[in-house]
Parts: structure tokens; sequence; C-alpha cells
């Protein structure tokens, strides 16, 4: 397996291109079981989270071409669809789930492999079966598959959600998008993934308005037509990237970046002491002075602090002026990146939800593994101002969510390398 060696170099400089968001495009490929029509999705990032889709689309009938170097995704889903959404392929990635919606929207049944846990929680997917069920869907489990199906097709329905689920939303949205008659969400999840979805939805002649506030209101249609959309650009990339240079000091400029995707997390990092400008090119980011301040971080749903930045956030915590204390609110186990952080020198002490950081001064580098897409970048974060090198094994986590990262950080000044491993 893959290692990334990482030795601490002093400050960074230089730009930084952010890619269009995995969790955008894991929702918008989709689409395209809704439509007999061609959907094309450009700006689309270079991941193997996006290859396990195409694979997916691919078994249920779905042609997904990658065009342009992987940045342009053609689809089109015209022929004979197979309602059988694998365990091979689904267990490999959570966001498989969403083809719940589609295929009920088109074809009015479904059968699909409940993802089972990953390394960061159970995540279960009973939101998405109220969700679906309160459409006209009879769902039920047996042997590992969700058997979903409905008498005369989706009906158009008011749904509560117990809690924002971003992935219940989404199945909603697609599935109410193609329902008999008009459907409202209340407590929809707010994320800008899901008002790029909405976008994309009503390009293809979806009625949908009130997308990014926790109300969604659906018009059902009788089909939906092909489209071209940009994939809306990764804000968790973009927030990753942001607090390399607040870690190892220097400064850099995102490009393609917007602030006004990451609010919370940007006002923390205002209280750190660290100063975020929006450019028109993208946002600049530096460290006012030698050190950042401790604060405490809570993860919510959006638009409060996102949990896919909470181990990058603990790992510039780690040499904070002061004591933080981060609350992981959203999933039940994903401090894991915690114990490698200890590894190399960080004081951390975690009690259930909570993670309280004493800064050190510095970190030193050594071994550490990765555990979870955004525990292995955290680490590669605390690397990069750690005395000494930092190994991290497991790379393939890494590979799910962040294309091309060695060679974007090597461009702005890191010593990072990628070895291949036996
Ligand atoms: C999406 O996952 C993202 N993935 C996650 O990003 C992100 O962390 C998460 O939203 C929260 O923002 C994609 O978009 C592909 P949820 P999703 O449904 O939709 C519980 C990354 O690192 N829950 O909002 O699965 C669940 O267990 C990934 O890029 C239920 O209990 O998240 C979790 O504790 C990680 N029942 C919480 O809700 C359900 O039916 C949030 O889940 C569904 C979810």
């Amino acid at each position: 397996m893959d290692r990334i060696i990482v030795r601490g170099n002093g400050p960074l400089s230089g730009q930084i291109p952010i890619a269009g968001a995995k969790n955008a495009c894991l929702a918008l490929m989709p689409a395209t079981l809704l439509s007999e029509e061609p959907l094309t999705l450009t700006n689309a990032p270079r991941l193997s989270d996006i290859a396990t889709m195409t694979e997916l689309l691919a078994s249920l009938g779905a042609e997904v071409s990658q065009l342009n170097e992987g940045q342009v995704l053609a689809s089109a889903c015209h022929g004979e669809v197979n309602p059988v959404a694998e365990y091979e392929i689904v267990r490999k990635m959570r966001a498989s789930n969403l083809v719940l919606g589609p295929l009920l929207a088109r074809l009015g049944h479904a059968v699909v492999s409940l993802p089972g846990g990953c390394a960061i929680g159970a995540r279960p997917m009973d939101l998405h079966i109220d969700a679906l069920t309160a459409l006209g869907a009879e769902i039920e489990l047996k042997e590992g598959y969700l058997h979903a199906r409905t008498r005369g097709g989706l009906k158009g329905a008011v749904h509560q959600l117990r809690f924002a689920s971003v992935g219940a939303t989404e199945n909603f949205l697609m599935a109410a998008s193609l329902a008999k008659g008009t459907s409202v969400l209340k407590n929809a999840a707010r994320e800008p993934e899901i008002v790029d979805l909405a976008d994309c939805l009503r390009k293809m002649g979806a009625q949908i308005s009130g997308d990014g506030t926790s109300t969604i209101e659906i018009q059902g249609v009788d089909r939906l037509h092909g489209a071209t959309h940009p994939v809306v650009a990764d804000r968790i990339e973009l927030g990753t990237y942001m607090l390399a240079p607040v870690i190892a000091g220097g400064e850099v400029e995102c490009l393609g970046g917007k602030v006004s995707l990451l609010e919370s997390f940007c006002e923390k990092l205002d209280q750190a002491g660290v100063s975020v400008e929006q450019t028109d090119k993208g946002v600049r980011v530096s460290r006012r002075g030698d050190r950042v301040k401790a604060v405490d971080v809570v993860t919510e749903p959006y638009p409060g602090f996102p949990t896919d930045l909470q181990a990058q956030m603990m790992a510039l915590m780690c040499t904070a002026e002061g004591t933080s204390v981060l609350e992981e609110r959203i999933f039940e186990n994903r401090f894991m990146h915690a114990p490698e952080l200890v590894r190399m020198g960080a004081s951390i002490d975690v009690h259930g939800g909570h993670a309280t950081v004493h800064g050190v001064e510095r970190l030193k580098g050594a071994p550490v593994m990765a555990t979870d897409l955004r525990a292995s970048v955290s680490l590669i974060l605390a690397g990069l101002a750690a005395e000494g090198e930092t190994v991290v094994s497991r790379v393939y986590h890494l590979d799910r969510g962040y294309e091309r990262l060695v060679r974007k950080l090597e461009a702005v000044g890191a010593d990072i390398e990628r070895v291949s491993g036996e």
C-alpha cells in the first residue's frame, strides 16, 4: 500500500486549485437515472469515489464516460435499467445509497444493498426509508438489501426529517421531482451540495424551491430532460488547504474557493488569529502571528461548523496556544485521528463526543496510519509543520476525496512525496 512522507519544511507560498465537490458530484451522478437523456457534469473531481459511483451506475445500465482527463462526466441512461445495486459495490461507498430515490422514481421499484457501517459510524438508513415511504414507497429489509416498490408510482407528500440528513434530503429531492403532485420536505439539510443538486435538477426540468433552507418544495413533473451542469467547488477541500499555511506558516491562495461556503469555519479561523481574504481568484489565507490561539469547535449541520473539517481543525489546535475542546455532534466515532496525532506528540484527551486538545509548541514527525478520509488528511497537515519526517500509511483513504494532493502541496513548497508500497 502506498505511503506519503511529509517533512516539516517551513512556510508555504503560492496557489492551490480547488476541485469540484466530491459530495456534490456523488449526489449529481445518480440524477442521470431520472432521465433518458444525457446528463453532462463538468468540473468533476478525479477521485476514487467518483470511479466507484461510475462503476455502480454502469451496473444499473447507465453509461458514464470520463472525458477531458475525468473532469467531464458524460452519462446517459436510455436502455434497460437494472434495479439491483449489489453489495459488492455499495459496501465500498456509503453514497451508493443515493441511487435508491432515483431508481424508485424511474422504475417504481429498487433493490439496494445496505451500505454497512464505516470507520466513522454505523450510518443507518432509517431517515432515507422514512422519507421515501412518505412518498408512497413500501420498503422492507431482506438479507441486507432494501427492497423498495411503489404501487402506481410515487405521490407528493409533506415530510419532516427527524434529523437534517444530507443523503436523505438528496434521495427525497430526486424521488419527489418525478412524483405525482407537490411535496414539501421540512428540516431539510441546507448544505451547498443540496443547492447544487437542486440547481442541476431544475436544469433538467424539475420544479424545486427553498433549497438551501430547512423547507424545500417540489412540484412533481412527468419527465426530466438532459442537462449540462458544473459541479460546485469543494468547500471541504477548500477548508483543508486553507489550514496548510496556517499550520506551516506562509500565505496560500486557494483558487476557485468561496468564503461564502464556509462562514462558520472562517469565523473560527478569525477567532484563532488567521487572516482570510476573498480575492477575485479565490481565498487567500495566512496566520496573523507565530502561533494561533486555541478555539472551541462544535460540529453541526450546515451552516454550522462542518464535521468534515473537524479532524483538520484538530490538527491545527494541536500546536495552538491554549486548550481547545472539539465536540463532534454528527458522527459517533470521528476522533480516530486523535491517537495518531498523539503519536506525533499532541496532547489530546477524548471522552465520548468531546476531544480536549492542549496545544504544544511543536509536533514531531512519526509513522502514523490513516483510518478514514478526513483523518488521513489531518495527519498530512500535522506533518507539514512537525519536526522531522511523518510517514502516513493506508493513503488509499486520501484518494477517495483529495485529487493530486501531493502535487498541490508540493507546488506551494511542501516537502512531501508519495512512495508506492508493497
Ligand atoms: C454526507 O453524508 C457526506 N457524504 C459526509 O461526508 C458528511 O460528513 C455528512 O453528509 C454530514 O455532513 C456525502 O455527501 C457523500 P447524513 P451522509 O445523512 O449523507 C445519521 C466525507 O468525509 N443518519 O447527514 O451519509 C448518520 O449516521 C463524508 O466526505 C441516520 O441516523 O450524512 C450520521 O450520524 C463523510 N439515519 C448523521 O445522521 C439515516 O438514515 C449525518 O448523516 C441517515 C443518517
